[in-house]
Order: C-alpha cells, then structure tokens, then sequence
C-alpha cells in the first residue's frame, strides 16, 4: 500500500484557497488535513465546520478534520455535515472517550484518536479496537512549522506492534515537522498517513514533493 499524504492546509495560501486546492487536487495527495483550534486546548485559533464545507465544496479528496480543542463531542455532528470524512479527537481532551468515539462512528465518519507528545501511546490499548485511526502528534499541537520531536519514531514503533498484537487494522498517521527527511524512517516504523505542511506548500514543486512523499 502506498503511504497517505495528507497535506496540512495551515500550511496554505488563505487568501487563495480555491487555487491552492486546485493544484492539490491535481496532486497524488489523498487526503486533506484540517487543523481545528480553539484556544483553549491549544494555544492558537483556526478553522470551524464553515471552513470544511467550503473545502467539501472545492475537492472530492478525503477531508480529515484534526480536533485540537476541549470537548468536541459538542461539534462533531457539525464537522460530519460539513463534510468531514474523518474525525480525530484528542485522548487529553476526552473525559469518556469510547463514548466520543461512538459518537463519530454514529455519524459515518471514520474515527480517529491522537496523542500529545508527552502521553504513553500504551494508554490506548483498550480503545484501538474501536477506532480507524491513531494520529500520533510528532510536535506540541497547535502550530506548523515546528522541529520534529526524535522520540516519536520509538512511540509509532510500539503502537505497531499493538496492533500486529491485537490483529487489528487501524491506520498509523503522524503530524508535525514532517518532511522528506524523516517520511522513510516513519513509514518503516508502521506510519500509513503522511501529514505534512511547510515542508510540502514552502517546497519549490508541491505536487512533485507530495509525490516523493508518497512513495517513500
Ligand atoms: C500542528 C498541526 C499540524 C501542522 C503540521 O498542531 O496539527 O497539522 O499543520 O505542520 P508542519 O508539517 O509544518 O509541522
Ligand atoms: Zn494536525
């Protein structure tokens, strides 16, 4: 299976999205990150569901809506309308996660839980029957363009093998200072989805990086 790219969208062009999505889509990119913020369970503001149903309306690809904010139980509904085709919540944000999980799956949408930097992966064990997939935080949410934390590649390391363990199929997906550099060694530790944002939209051919990323 080829690796998933997800282009992060923090990384674009705002005042040019409908041009920025048209190269993307052109692009061997499968997949769309979106990166919701609400100052409070990160220290930075971004998109609401408005902005995913504008991208629903400017690309067919796969819109997987990142959920950095405290309780988004109350937004998922909104998300899935808006477009949303997989919606990742916080394992620091949820209270009853299984609860928050059933919640996206009721929906249709794919479900996904993440993890900061600082949070034991093997705290998931008990939920990752339930989910599509675990999106393994590689810098402090809340900004692009920050380095790469090193101790992530051990971390995607034991979550592959809990689900080789437990025979399961859930997608391994990593966010944060991203890049050529580093996509090989990530991808041979388990990694399925690629996200990535400075690195792709600052590259001199976008579409040609996404392509070389792909194919790591
Ligand atoms: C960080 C976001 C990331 C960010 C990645 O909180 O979740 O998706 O856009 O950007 P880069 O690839 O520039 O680190
Ligand atoms: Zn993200």
């Amino acid at each position: 299976m080829n690796t998933i790219v997800a282009p992060s969208l923090l990384a674009a062009d705002f005042s040019d999205l409908k041009s920025e999505m048209k190269w993307l889509n052109s692009s061997s990119a499968e997949w769309i990150h979106v990166d919701v913020m609400d100052g409070h369970f990160v220290p930075n503001i971004t998109f609401g569901p408005l902005m995913v149903k504008t991208l629903r309306n400017l690309t067919d690809k796969f819109i997987d809506v990142h959920l950095m904010i405290e309780n988004p139980n109350k937004y998922i509904e909104a998300f899935r309308k808006s477009g949303a085709d997989n919606i990742t919540v916080h394992y620091e944000a949820c209270v009853h996660l299984h609860r928050v999980i059933q919640m996206i799956k009721d929906t249709g949408a794919n479900a996904g839980i993440s993890i900061n930097p600082h949070t034991n992966v093997e705290l998931l064990r008990d939920i990752l029957p339930y989910v599509d997939l675990v999106l393994i935080m590689s810098v402090n949410p809340g900004f692009g363009g920050q380095k790469f934390i090193e101790t992530t590649y051990s971390k995607i390391e034991r979550l592959h093998k809990m689900r080789e363990e437990q025979n399961l199929d859930f997608l391994i997906e990593v966010d944060g200072g991203v890049s050529i550099k580093n996509a090989a060694k990530l991808v041979e530790n388990g990694v399925n989805v690629l996200v990535s944002g400075n690195a792709i939209f600052t590259s001199e051919n976008p579409v040609e990086y996404i392509e070389k990323l792909s194919l790591v």
